[in-house]
């Protein structure tokens, strides 16, 4: 049985999202479908997700284990390397979804990766509806934060 995406509201009133025709049920299918491909033998847990870039590309990724385990690539990691590998540019809407289909959180890595590639507008499917990067990762470190206190060497006294 092929999941179905829930009903999910538009992004149209989060500010940076409004200049985007995102078609979540497009990213819905191609994340179900990468699912689908996830190397998992190991957590039994596949997982798939699919990106919007502000270009109109998708790219997508599934994730992949290996038999040492703490070597496995999350999903996230594979959409960002298509991300990055096809072009670059700036991922503008996700959505991740797990074995039933449903959205599912990317976990703190990957969220750190969405972070760096979509930035504080990029929109999330979540199991709540449609939330921007804000709420998902608040006060997030970024570059910025690089750039605020580079050159800063605080020496030991
Ligand atoms: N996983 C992802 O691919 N993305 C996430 O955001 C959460 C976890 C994968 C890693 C591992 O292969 C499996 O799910 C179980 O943790």
């Amino acid at each position: 049985m092929t999941p179905q995406p829930e009903r999910d509201e538009t992004a149209s009133t989060t500010p940076g999202s409004a200049a985007y025709d995102i078609d979540w049920g497009a990213l819905h299918e191609r994340a179900v479908a990468l699912m689908h491909a996830a190397y998992a033998p190991y957590s039994r847990f596949p997982v798939g997700v699919a990106g919007l870039v502000d270009d109109g590309r998708v790219v997508a990724g599934c994730n992949v284990e290996n038999a040492s385990y703490g070597v496995a690539l999350c999903a996230e990691c594979g959409m960002v390397s298509d991300l990055v590998a096809t072009g670059g540019g700036r991922l503008v809407a996700v959505y991740c979804v797990g074995a039933d289909g449903r959205p599912l959180m990317p976990c703190g890595r990957c969220r750190q990766l969405l972070w760096e590639h979509g930035g504080p507008t990029c929109l999330l499917r979540t199991p709540t509806g449609v939330l921007p990067m804000t709420a998902v990762l608040p006060q997030a470190f970024g570059r910025e934060n690089l750039d605020r206190l580079a050159g800063q060497v605080r020496t030991k006294e």
